[in-house]
């Protein structure tokens, strides 16, 4: 039986972290995980993000062990772990509920795991005032948990699930039942957690802006398959798909014929219109379909003079504006093109955007990216 308290002592020094290999999970005739292969790194803090249903859940309780996958495997640091049942896979699990025993102190929620364990008595306290500090919640030992808020709750929660030392945390949407402002300080506090206990964390969320925000690395789920692993900053830039650039962000869908390729650049057709884009490592032929993404930041409004020296570039009629603070939301509508969300630095552009009014908008040649339109 390999020990996953103590993976040293057999021999285990190579830093592997988890790997997923080709797991899926089908519930009846349902596929709801497909062929997943992932390597969380040790140490990583890496989210699972995707819409409800996507299969985040099931794939997290195969990670933990409480569901069994109908085919793949899982290995730590090289060894399966596929048959070794939740508690000796070592991992720690914060839900989306506090699942905090009401009648118990928050001393006692914290301490429980140390006590099923049997953890010598004064090993225990000790432990327990370790966490109490490390969650910040030294002066609330003896409270229960209905007399601290919810962040408070969720701070016991992660104290419990880092008292017994575990290789892994594994969270399942855990500020899903937190208030905006309180969500927003509470991430604050994990990325902080995180960087202090050095901890491998696999995060679930639906909540792009919380992935973006907090991970290392982020992987995009949809229908139960991987549509792309990246860091944050890639996975904004550089989406792969259609389902990727709307789901991480916003992005206008432009869907074109290509009429010329040479190796700087790509020039396509939508319509009558003809627009420029950088040439990309994919081979794209004459008459090629070309799908692009395009960031509604990337586009800016242009004056009709300057509008002859841009290379792409569209008039339309504001059919919607929405003042968001800094920046204002603008949706035009093309007879070329159809209708783009556009979004402008409030501080410029105010005095020229009105409902009605027909404006000139422009984007450079490697401000858009090719995606591709599958089903994920
Ligand atoms: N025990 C089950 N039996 C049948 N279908 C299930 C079961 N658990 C989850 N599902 C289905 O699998 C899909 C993925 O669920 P889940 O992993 O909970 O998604 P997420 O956490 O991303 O919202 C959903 O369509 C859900 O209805
Ligand atoms: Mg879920």
């Amino acid at each position: 039986m390999i020990d996953m308290k103590n993976p040293s002592a057999i021999g285990i020094t190579n830093n592997n972290g988890l790997r997923l290999k080709s797991l899926s999970k089908n519930f009846g005739e349902f596929t709801a995980v497909e062929d997943v292969n992932l390597h969380i790194k040790r140490g990583e803090f890496l989210t699972i993000l995707g819409p409800s249903g996507s299969g985040k859940t099931t794939l997290l309780m195969i990670i933990a062990g409480f569901l069994e996958a109908t085919t793949g495997d899982i290995e730590f640091d090289g060894f399966s772990i596929m048959s070794l049942r939740p508690e000796k896979r070592n991992f720690g699990m914060v839900f989306q509920g506090y699942a905090l025993f009401p009648h118990m102190t928050v001393r006692q929620n914290i301490s429980y795991p140390l006590e099923v364990r049997k953890g010598a008595r004064d090993e225990i306290v000790r432990r327990v005032d370790e966490m109490l500090e490390l969650v910040q919640l030294h002066s609330f030992g003896d409270r229960l948990p209905r007399q601290l808020s919810g962040g408070q709750q969720q701070r016991v929660a992660l104290a419990r699930a880092l008292i017994f030392d575990p290789l892994v945390l594994l969270l399942d949407e855990p500020l899903g039942a937190l208030d905006k402002k309180l969500r927003s300080d509470v991430q604050t506090q994990l990325k902080h957690l995180h960087r202090k206990v050095g901890k491998t964390f696999v995060y679930v969320t639906h909540d792009q802006e919380e992935a973006l925000s907090m991970s290392d690395r982020v992987v995009i789920m949809n229908h139960g398959r991987v549509v792309q692993v990246g860091s944050p900053q890639e996975l904004y830039e550089r989406p792969s798909t259609i389902f990727a650039s709307k789901f991480i962000g916003k992005s206008n869908i432009l869907r074109g014929v290509v009429k010329q390729v040479d190796e700087n650049e790509i020039v396509y057709i939508i319509g009558d219109k003809y627009f420029q884009q950088l040439a990309s490592n994919e081979n794209f032929s004459i008459n090629d379909e070309i799908i692009l993404a395009l960031r509604p930041e990337k586009i800016k409004i242009v004056s009709c003079k300057v509008a002859s020296n841009e290379v792409n570039i569209l008039v339309g009629r504001v059919i919607d504006i929405t003042y968001l603070g800094s920046t204002i939301s603008v949706n035009v509508e093309t007879d070329a093109v159809g209708e783009f969300i556009l979004e402008v630095q409030a501080w410029c552009n105010q005095e020229t955007l009105e409902k009605g009014r027909e404006i000139s908008f422009a984007w450079s040649l490697d401000a858009a990216f090719i995606v591709k339109d599958i089903k994920s």
